[in-house]
């Protein structure tokens, strides 16, 4: 029986790739900062009904605080991250936990002796934050993001950017110098229905247009204008892909996750199309133009991952539903009758 230890359990992704590792027989020991916070463990909890998972209390900033969840364990996923976004504080708040904790997460590897791959979870904007102009650029993992620019310009989340960005260089050069074999995931936005009761960020952004949620719309726009795309791959595919990297043993280095390469612009010209039947609201921002870059996930597919989620349609229909549920979506106001003899008066004239 094959075990695994998720790191940062009760988060979005995690939860998805535990119940994932749980479906196939894994005995999973997850850890959270604080398993007696019931209503952050609730849903990990019912997941947990599917099969054997242990929950660990850990921190990523307490120095040996993963020893004893990864011991036995044969894969890590090292999926927690500090992800406040519009934190004021960047270093404290970002930067320097993801880069000790990483570490700290490692270490405990290092002492278990019994984990035979650590798969970091990454971002893609480790990847794509740079000050190339144009479009048309195709990046696959031997791009970096812009360390130097983000510092000096502090583009609206360079804290988030950077701290993923230097946490997951610092975790190759510890794997290195220590013969870890780690491998890193760069996941674009994640996009599918949450396994507990949070609207995730991603969703409404995917979903904005709908909303017409102006700060979300807003958000998506600054994103692509930073990151050169709006690049989604759905929550399943991504958590199948952590788990497809574990167990594949020729897997090495870093793998970018992303099945859709789009746009602000060509999502609401998507939306408007596809789901005529509901308000779209996309007059509400000016738009950026075409993406910057679209990145690829060729080494990921060739490595014989594929997507079960390819396009936009099936990553938007995937979360119609729980859309609907959440109230994003209203009904386009059919025209009344006045309007209506309004627009027949003026086709007659
Ligand atoms: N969502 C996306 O679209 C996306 C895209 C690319 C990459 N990623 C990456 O994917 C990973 C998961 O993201 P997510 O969307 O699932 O985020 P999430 O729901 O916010 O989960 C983050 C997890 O990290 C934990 N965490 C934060 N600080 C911690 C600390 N000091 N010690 C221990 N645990 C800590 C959180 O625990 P608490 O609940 O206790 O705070 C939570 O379990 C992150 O590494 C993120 O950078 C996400």
């Amino acid at each position: 029986m094959k075990k695994a230890c998720v790191i940062g359990g009760n988060g979005y992704l995690a939860l998805a790739i535990i119940k994932q590792l749980l479906e196939k027989g894994y005995h999973v020991n997850a850890t959270v900062r604080n398993p007696d916070d019931s209503a952050k463990v609730a849903y990990l909890k019912k997941i947990g009904e599917i099969g054997t998972l242990k929950l660990f209390p850990a921190d990523m900033t307490v120095e040996g605080s993963f020893d004893d969840a990864v011991i036995g364990c044969d894969y890590v996923f090292q999926v927690a991250a500090p992800t406040n976004l519009m934190s004021e504080d960047p270093e404290n708040d970002l930067i320097k936990p993801a880069i000790q904790g990483t570490l700290n997460i490692l270490r405990s590897c290092l002492k278990a002796k019994t984990v035979k791959r650590v798969v970091h979870t990454s971002s893609a904007c480790t990847v794509s934050v740079n000050q190339q102009k144009g479009t048309g650029y195709v990046l696959d993992e031997e791009a970096w993001s812009d360390i130097d620019y983000m510092l000096k310009e502090k583009p609206p989340t360079w804290g988030y950017i950077v701290a993923k960005t230097l946490a997951e260089k610092e975790a190759f050069k510890f794997a290195k110098e220590n013969k870890i074999d780690l491998i890193s995931i760069n996941p674009t936005f994640i996009i599918g229905t949450p396994l507990n009761g949070e609207v995730p960020p991603p969703i409404n952004l995917a979903l904005c247009f709908f909303s017409g949620d102006k700060m979300w719309m807003d958000i998506l726009k600054m994103t692509q204008m930073i990151s050169g795309s709006v690049s989604a791959a759905h929550l399943e595919d991504t958590a199948r892909a952590h788990i497809f990297l574990a167990e594949n043993d020729k897997a090495s280095g870093r793998y970018i996750c992303n099945a859709v390469n789009t746009s602000a612009p060509e999502l609401a010209s998507f939306l408007n199309k596809q789901y005529p039947q509901y308000k779209v609201f996309n007059d509400v921002v000016d738009l950026p133009g075409p993406a910057k870059l679209s990145l690829s996930s060729e080494k990921l597919i060739q490595a014989g991952f594929e997507f079960k989620y390819k396009s936009l349609e099936e990553i938007i229909d995937s979360i119609f539903e729980y859309g609907k549920s959440k109230g994003f979506l209203s009904k386009r106001t059919p025209p009344t009758t006045l309007e209506n003899d309004k627009c027949k008066s003026l086709l007659s004239n």
